[in-house]
Parts: C-alpha cells; structure tokens; sequence
C-alpha cells in the first residue's frame, strides 16, 4: 500500500448558487441518467440520513460496452462530502468540499484520489490528462440545474409543490429559504428504486 501510488487531482470552482444547493445537487440522484451522457442506469441499494450505497451503468467510448461502478457516498460533515468508487478495479475517493460565499454562491473544491497499484500504474498518464476533462463535462451538464434550482428557489419554489400560484408571491426573496436536508426524498415511482435488490424496491406502478 504505497501512497506514491496514489494519483491526485484537485479541482476548485465558485459558482452561483448557494451552498446547500450545491450539496443537493449532489444528493439528487434523479438527474443522472437524464442530465449526465455517460450514465446509462443508476440503482441505489440503500440509503439513509448521511450515506448512500448505489451502482452505476457507465458508458465508456467503446460501442455496446457499460461498465458497472458501485459508489458509497456520505456526508461525512456539513461541508464535506466522501464518494468512493471501484471502475475498472481501481479504487477512487472523491473529497468534495464547500465552502459558502454568499446566500447564493459558493466554492467547490473537487480532490480526486485514484489508487493505481501493480499494472493500474500505466493508466496514470492517461487519467492525468481525462479527470479534468470529465470534471469539466459534469460540471457543464449540472451547472444549468444548480443554477436554475437557486433561481426557482428565490421565487419561492418548494419540492413537489412548484411555484407560489400568484405571482406576487414569486418575488425574489433574498434570505435563503432552503435548507438541504439528508436524505432527499424521491418520487414514489423513482426509478433509482427498481434493482430487486434495493432496500426500498419498488415494481414500477401502472
Ligand atoms: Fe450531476
């Protein structure tokens, strides 16, 4: 277990939203296989207030092949959140970090860890040069929704209630009016409950 053998990149970004939307963000697991190219099928096997354990569908740039990714995330203090993976038998921990500017912005910082032992080693070169390519697809792919979520959420918005029905009421408030609150609750049809082994399985209702 040598720790030269761990490749690490950080990526720092300010954003436009507040903090709590940005954790959100990241705890709504609806929007992945809808916003984010690459993924294909997400089916989360439990979940509870700080942690969740899910696998992934991942398309990589070979025709027919996915590839299966199992992913345990916890929130691990109110700024910090953990996410480690296994693709392709390489192990990775994702600190994400965030700090608040402002009611509404905030900045987001990304370390990546990747442990590259015995033949994964050659794979380091080639991760350097695509983990701040991915990052940059993702964030472009969750940008407009974190900022959309912040904008709704300034007119008043509440989850699985929509918009204030007079308009008078949707005038922008600026003390935050949000707070992100584990775990997220999901539709009852989510599909992200539909693996037969999921704690909170579901057959799809007609
Ligand atoms: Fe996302």
């Amino acid at each position: 277990m040598k720790k030269n053998n761990v490749l690490e990149v950080e990526i720092r970004k300010n954003i436009n939203c507040s903090k709590d939307v940005a954790l959100w963000n990241y705890w709504d697991h609806e929007h992945l296989d809808v916003v984010h190219d690459g993924y294909k099928e997400s089916d989360i096997l439990y979940d509870n207030n700080n942690f969740m354990f899910r696998v992934d569908n991942i398309k990589i740039p070979f025709p027919f092949i996915k590839l299966q990714t199992p992913i345990f995330m916890v929130q691990h203090d109110e700024n910090t959140l953990y996410v480690y993976a296994i693709q392709i038998g390489i192990i990775s921990k994702t600190t994400i970090t965030i700090k608040s500017l402002t009611a509404s912005s905030c900045e987001i910082t990304m370390n990546y860890k990747f442990y590259l032992n015995g033949w994964r080693k050659i794979l380091k070169p080639f991760l350097k040069i695509m983990i701040p390519k991915w990052n940059e697809k993702v964030w472009l792919e969750d940008l407009p929704i974190k900022i959309r979520r912040q904008k709704v959420l300034n007119m008043n918005f509440k989850d699985f209630k929509g918009l204030p029905e007079k308009i008078n009421e949707r005038e922008e408030i600026k003390d935050e009016n949000y707070s992100f609150k584990l775990p997220i609750p999901r539709p009852i049809n989510s599909s992200r409950d539909r693996h037969p082994l999921a704690l909170k399985f579901r057959d799809k209702i007609k």
